[in-house]
């Protein structure tokens, strides 16, 4: 992620509102087949949790938000919700604003009227998505300038940042931080500190640990929403490799590893079997694992020593009252 502004805008016309501007940074699709085939080939089988946003995907993530049992969204907006105020005088008014992984911008839209940014640019891999969502918030907030970005920002991208717009600040929820690997993590911390430059900021979502039943239950709910987003990667594969897979050969697992304080999903074979994907003959013994996804939760000074191990300094730290997530603020160190 570095920050210039990009040559690659569309004119602010070009999409009927006059404050929105995309910078189409054509994210590559990702290399689903060499992926894979690196994944079930691994002596322990893998797959990549990116490749559970396909259309459907994303409709049972939505889904899964809205479930009793999966706490963290609504647990997060009750704290920004709460906390608003707060976090604005904590990031600064009248900042530019950079979301990334924005999404449908909900949580953000708690945000806006504390903070007041002076440029909102939220990021996103979806196209279509980052369209539909910056238009709709153009117009509930009719003053909001947006730059949109389409881009990947797990990796490094440009930013369209004006160095006249003045202090950067940065939100990052969901706790999505917590689907890469510590060290991925401290380096993607690492590239958002570099972008934010010092005396920056960070408002970031980050689930905590907790009772393994609550855990467990949040990724394993009641109605099989989450198991079918976990099938449905093998669906996906199917369709996009020319897989045999069967689905519901495959059993949902989410467990909770204490030790290294994250929830796995896995799909389980119910039964010795072999499938086709990509031309490839692939063997699952019974009870042999595909692991798809970890969702690491880190306890508040965990995390903070990883932001500061990525060149941050913590700020501030809001909870909610049962202590289920955290909200840090934190400030590039300089
Ligand atoms: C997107 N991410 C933060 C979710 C999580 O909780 O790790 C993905 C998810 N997987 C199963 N349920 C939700």
């Amino acid at each position: 992620m570095r920050a210039h502004a990009t040559a690659r805008s569309t004119p602010r016309e070009a999409h009927g509102v006059a404050r929105v501007r995309l910078h189409d940074h054509h994210p590559a699709p990702a290399d689903v087949r060499g992926e894979v085939l690196a994944g079930l080939t691994a002596p322990a089988k893998h797959l990549p949790p990116k490749l559970f946003y396909d259309e459907a995907g994303s409709r049972l993530f939505d889904a899964i938000t809205e479930l009793p049992e999966y706490y963290p969204t609504r647990t997060e907006i009750g704290i920004l919700r709460a906390h608003g105020a707060e976090m604005a005088a904590r990031l600064g008014r009248g900042r530019v604003l950079i979301e990334l992984g924005s999404g449908s911008s909900r949580k953000i839209q708690t945000l806006l009227a504390a903070l007041q940014p002076r440029v909102y640019v939220p990021v996103d891999i979806s196209r279509e998505h980052l369209l539909e969502s910056a238009h709709a918030l153009a117009a509930r907030f009719p003053t909001l300038e947006i730059e949109a970005v389409c881009a990947d920002y797990s990796g490094p991208f440009a930013l369209p940042l004006d160095p006249t717009w003045g202090g950067l600040a940065a939100f990052f929820p969901g706790s999505s931080i917590g689907n890469f690997e510590p060290d991925q993590a401290r380096r993607l911390l690492g590239r958002i500190a570099a972008v934010l430059g010092a005396g920056g900021r960070l408002l970031i979502g980050v689930d905590l640990p907790k009772d393994p039943a609550v855990l467990e239950a949040a990724y394993d709910d009641a109605q099989g929403v989450t198991a079918a987003f976990n099938r449905n990667l093998l669906t996906r594969i199917n369709r996009e490799l020319g897989g045999d897979l069967d689905p519901q050969a495959f059993d949902h697992l989410a467990r909770f590893d204490t030790e290294r304080s994250r929830v796995e999903m896995h799909l389980v074979s119910r039964l010795d079997q072999q499938a086709r994907v990509a031309g490839e003959v692939f063997r699952f013994r019974r009870g042999e694992t595909i692991h798809t996804e970890s969702s690491y939760k880190y306890a508040i000074a965990a995390f903070q020593r990883l932001a500061q191990a990525a060149g941050f300094v913590p700020k501030q730290v809001w909870t909610d009252p049962h202590q289920r997530f955290s909200v840090h603020c934190l400030r590039v160190d300089s």
